[in-house]
């Protein structure tokens, strides 16, 4: 469903995705394009403007001034697509069809070379038939898109500390959602799972979490509507590394662990898209059908000779309980894994917490309060080391203090919900000066300022 013109980007960058896999008359490529118009036509109709614009500057995607970083994250085709072309943004017109959509999305992968120069590209469009999709020139000779202008972000100012990170991290991002999403595409279309690509991305996503645990999980909370699959794995997995860690788990562990959490529910890719994607309640054999994920997915690893004994057991026994109930059904005296344990709670938490785009999230204290309220749900080890690892606070959060300060949570201390926090905004909301903003241990803080709520962004 497109509620906005983010959504809209992130449509257009799933959609070159999607035809990188399958051939241009496939349903999904169809589906993304026709999606892509009818949210298009229905935005411009509410909002009355007739073209939609989306700059890119620096690698990154822009609209309407706003910095997209989840659209970012997912649309690394787009972008090379841009710099191939020479080119600062594409315009789509009111009227543009989704054949046309099509065809750019088939131009978009195909294209692997760089062209000489923006007037060769728009010949090229032109050449498609591609009348309705204008290329703008590059942010540097801007000024031709007019009412389209953008300016850069850090436009004659200093740019702070937590942008500069978020930039560094951008790339290992784009490699996660990458991975995570062509494992995906190729369990759909029924090829061979590339777990060199998953593990060497989950090598990158361990070392980007020495430091910036704050910057990721301010990254890995923006929604990504229409690949919410994908989304939640990538968050899944940070979760796992984040406790992981806590647990001093050795390199060569912690990095299965990670490729385990990514891969958890791929055995969705090849549950039915009607079913996968219902926006409402599934009756009895449709959840019979989506309860038939953890044994795919198993099944798909197991087709592999290079998949871990550990990512077979995750992808099998993520739906199990502590008390053995859940799905699917155990052999009576089978071995556990604490490993898989740990995963079912990533996975839950990160299912309550997360937006999704039929359901209200709940807040980190919510989730925390129904998955301690089920004492058979969890093996009570692994949810502990979750609490330690993670507090009632996530990293990346941002939070408003009982004196009015905000702040963002920088990791959890050693009381639960006092975690250690850096300063960001005075009591009037004024953001603070670099030297101000310090941090904060409130476990051991003697003013006894504790966190009055959470700011929900999303
Ligand atoms: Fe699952
Ligand atoms: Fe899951």
């Amino acid at each position: 469903m497109i509620r906005n013109y983010q959504d809209l980007v992130i449509l257009l960058a799933r959609g070159i995705n999607q035809r990188r896999m399958y051939f241009e008359d496939h349903p999904r490529v169809i589906i993304c394009a026709q999606e892509f118009c009818t949210g298009l036509n229905r935005l411009q109709n509410q909002d009355g403007k007739g073209k939609f614009f989306i700059g890119v500057v620096d690698g990154k995607l822009i609209h309407e001034g706003k910095y997209l970083i989840g659209p970012t994250i997912i649309g690394s085709h787009l972008n090379k697509f841009a710099q191939l072309l020479g080119c600062g943004g594409f315009l789509f017109n009111k009227g543009v069809t989704p054949g046309e959509i099509r065809t750019f999305f088939t131009f978009a992968m195909s294209q692997k070379s760089k062209l000489g120069t923006l007037e060769e590209s728009r010949k090229l469009l032109r050449s498609k038939n591609l009348s309705t999709i204008e290329l703008s020139p590059p942010y540097e000779d801007a000024g031709w898109f007019g009412e389209f202008l953008f300016e850069k972000r850090d436009n004659g100012q200093k740019r702070s500390q937590q942008d500069q990170k978020i930039d560094e991290l951008m790339s290992t991002f784009q490699n996660l959602y990458s991975s995570v999403e062509t494992a995906h595409d190729a369990g759909h279309s029924g090829q061979c799972l590339d777990l060199d690509q998953t593990r060497s991305t989950s090598e990158e996503l361990i070392k980007a979490t020495r430091g910036q645990v704050p910057d990721i999980m301010q990254l890995v909370k923006y929604p990504d509507y229409d690949t919410y699959t994908v989304g939640h794995s990538v968050r899944v997995a940070m979760f796992a590394v984040l406790v992981g860690k806590h647990l001093n788990l050795d390199k060569g562990l912690l990095n299965e662990l990670g490729v385990a959490a990514m891969l958890h529910d791929v055995g969705k890719s090849r549950i039915p898209a009607d079913i996968l994607f219902k926006p409402s309640r599934l009756d009895e054999r449709e959840r019979a059908v989506m309860e038939g994920h953890p044994t795919l997915g198993a099944e798909m690893l197991l087709e592999n000779p290079d998949a871990s004994d550990l990512a077979i057991a995750v992808a099998w026994g993520h739906h199990r309980r502590f008390d053995l109930q859940g799905y699917p059904k155990m052999p009576w005296g089978s071995a556990e894994s604490q490993l898989t344990h740990i995963i079912n709670v990533c996975d839950v938490f990160e299912a309550l917490t997360a937006i999704r785009p039929y359901k209200k999230s709940h807040t980190p204290r919510r989730a925390f309060e129904i998955m301690f309220s089920d004492s058979g749900w969890f093996c009570p080890m692994a949810l502990s080391s979750f609490c330690s690892a993670v507090g009632m606070y996530p990293p990346g959060s941002a939070v408003k203090l009982t004196d009015g300060h905000q702040a963002l949570v920088v990791a959890p201390s050693e009381v639960f919900d006092r975690p250690l926090i850096k300063l960001t905004h005075d009591p009037n909301q004024r953001s603070l000066p670099q030297e101000a903003q310090v941090e904060v241990n409130l476990a051991t803080h003697s003013i006894g300022v504790k966190i009055k709520e959470l700011i929900l962004t999303d």
